[in-house]
């Protein structure tokens, strides 16, 4: 078997056997009890909306025949604009293919290089690749944590602009942010709210025109808001529109890339979403239907209260939920297991959507199948990567031990904490160093992963040692210390700069085809990052910066280590963006008081909080 082939296959044997292999199941048909599609107020199927679609199929023709700014489209598309706008009480509206693709052109017409887009860590792929297309810096925040996005808004404050990006209604918990307070943080960082309407509209606020008009956010808001309202959930359609004001539309118009090269959506789409635009506005009492089953059901499963109407019910890892919906597909209801990659490891569950034509038995009868989740043996847990923090350099010898064990020190101040070394090359040890240092006992300094005794670039070294550098057994021994101890803080000193080569076995030939910092992003844990503070430092960090925002990493703190240059710092600071700046001077003599005596003038807890 050819070689791709060949790797194919056993990524999908590895996913298949861990329940993560997922497969296109075909729609389980009208016998099944519809608890799964994205349909709450049944209009896929409405007489009117497809006679609606029927008559622009027929008078406008089958397709788009062209992009919009191409002659493409016709009359049936300007009028579904003006009525959407109308619907969501906004100046301006523009139809676009689909919801994937309005949330690219609206966020890469808005960002680019030199500007900041804030992130939900929940938000939804689309919004996710929207903001790492637009070449801007990805933040990202925890879940719905109005704090972490405040100190990042801070960090971001040199970025040409802002943007704050999240969903109305989480699409996979079925959760909601608290709005008012979004648009007020905004409003004072100088920051645009971008916020994707695809599960609140058509189910909240008036004429269910979505999360922000509930909020009372439409008309008057303290900051920029643009909104993305998807035509193929509650609507039932297809398609999407980007909301906002005239000059916001006329500016996708002109920049929007996802906008601009692609077919215009087909005439019966555009009809459809008429047709479904006038529903929807007197479906009142479908909604309230709707969010009162979604609440009955939630408490009756054990699952979070749900804002509109998607709730996720927890289970105890992929395949107990894979087990769980198939348990309930058996009983006559369609309903599906979500797992990693669609949603975080830990947050397998089971995906359920309300609908407007589910009955309050329908319900009674799917908590009956699902019901003993709240008893599942492993409840999810939250992102334990938080705990780890890893200490990257812009070079080798630079002063990265000191800073580990600066770090140690400090964490101890606050829990449990250990150091380790994942890879570790020549016969210095920076563990010894770091035991002296931070005065640390033999339980806080973890066994290096891989040790060769060249001192040489970890692919160099583990190729003179006849090895290879294992990034799975990186990654197992990582989440094998986080599960050992549940509190501990783990302080990871990567070798030399953040891109030295790994040897890797299994990739072609025998060269180095991996960097450090691919590994990095994969585990995608918090980091600090060491420089030396005088001459030549601007470039080296400046351009580990950017190695580091390219792979969606973003330190927590720089660390100048060296003797003080005003200058230096000053011109990191404006131009690289971190919040936290930290100079360590040579130590005199280096040794454990030394360092106790820098932390106390160094407060290093909030680079350390999980
Ligand atoms: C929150 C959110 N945004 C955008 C999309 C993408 O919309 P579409 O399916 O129209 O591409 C989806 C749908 O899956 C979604 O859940």
């Amino acid at each position: 078997m050819p070689g791709l082939q060949r790797e194919l296959q056993s990524e999908m044997e590895r996913w298949e056997a861990a329940g993560l292999r997922r497969r296109i199941t075909e729609a389980q048909g009208p016998e099944r009890i519809d608890f799964a599609s994205n349909d709450p107020l049944g209009l896929a199927r409405h007489p009117a909306v497809v006679e609606a679609a029927r008559r622009a199929l027929e008078r406008e023709g089958a397709g788009g025949r062209a992009a919009r700014l191409l002659g493409g489209g016709g009359e049936v598309h300007a009028r579904v604009e003006r009525l959407a706008a109308e619907w969501l009480g906004a100046e301006a509206a523009l139809l676009v293919p689909s919801g994937y693709q309005a949330n690219l052109a609206l966020i890469g017409s808005l960002a680019g290089r030199g500007d900041a887009v804030l992130s939900d860590e929940r938000n939804h792929a689309s919004l996710v690749d929207g903001a790492r297309l637009s070449r801007s810096r990805v933040l990202i925040h925890r879940h719905l944590d109005l704090e972490e996005l405040e100190r990042l808004l801070a960090t971001a404050a040199s970025a040409r602009r802002r943007l704050v990006v999240t969903e109305g209604v989480f699409s996979m918990d079925g959760d909601a942010p608290d709005l008012p307070a979004l648009a007020e943080l905004c409003a004072r960082h100088d920051a645009t709210l971008i916020v994707d309407e695809a599960h609140a509209a058509g189910i909240l606020g008036p004429a269910g025109a979505g999360a922000l008009a509930a909020a009372g956010l439409v008309d008057g808001a303290p900051c920029d808001i643009a909104r993305v309202v998807t035509g193929g959930k509650a609507l039932g359609v297809g398609g999407a529109f980007v909301v906002g004001s005239r000059a916001l539309i006329d500016h996708v118009v002109n920049h929007g890339r996802a906008f601009i090269f692609t077919t215009a959506p087909s005439p019966a789409t555009a009809g459809a979403l008429a047709g479904a635009i006038e529903l929807v506005r007197g479906m009142d009492a479908e909604r309230s239907q709707v969010r009162r089953l979604a609440r009955a059901l939630a408490a009756a499963t054990g699952a979070n209260t749900p804002a509109a109407a998607i709730l996720r019910i927890p289970a105890g890892g992929p395949e107990d939920a894979v087990e769980r919906a198939q348990r309930a597909q058996a009983a006559g209801f369609d309903l599906r297991a979500v797992r990693p990659p669609t949603v975080p490891p830990g947050a397998s569950g089971l995906r359920v959507v309300v609908h407007a034509f589910n009955t309050d038995d329908e319900c009674t009868r799917l908590a009956g199948e699902v019901g003993s989740v709240e008893a599942a043996e492993h409840p999810a847990v939250p992102r334990a990567e938080r705990r780890a923090l890893f200490v990257v350099g812009t070079d080798t010898g630079i002063g990265k031990t000191v800073v580990s064990a600066a770090l140690l020190t400090a964490a101890r101040r606050l829990g449990t904490a250990a150091y380790w070394k994942p890879v570790q090359t020549g016969d210095d040890s920076d563990t010894r160093s770091v035991r002296d240092l931070a005065g640390a006992s033999a339980e806080e300094l973890l066994d290096p992963g891989f040790e060769f005794p060249l001192p040489a670039s970890p692919h160099e070294a583990a190729a003179d040692a006849g090895g290879a550098v294992d990034p799975a057994a990186l990654e197992a021994r990582l989440r094998a210390a986080l599960a050992e101890d549940p509190a501990r803080r783990l302080v990871i000193e990567l070798a030399g700069g953040l891109l030295v080569p790994y040897r890797v076995e299994g990739f072609a030939g025998a060269g180095p085809t991996r960097t450090q910092a691919d590994w990095l992003a994969e585990v995608a844990a918090p980091l600090v990052l060491v420089a030396r503070s005088g001459l030549g430092t601007l470039n080296h960090t400046l351009l580990t910066l950017e190695a580091l925002r390219a792979r969606h990493l973003e330190p927590r703190a720089l660390f100048l280590v060296g003797p003080r240059h005003a200058a230096n710092r000053e011109t990191l600071e404006r131009m690289g963006g971190i919040r936290h700046v930290f100079e360590l001077p040579p130590l005199d003599p280096l040794d454990a008081p030394a360092l106790e005596d820098w932390l106390e003038r160094s407060d290093l807890s909030p680079i350390l909080r999980p």
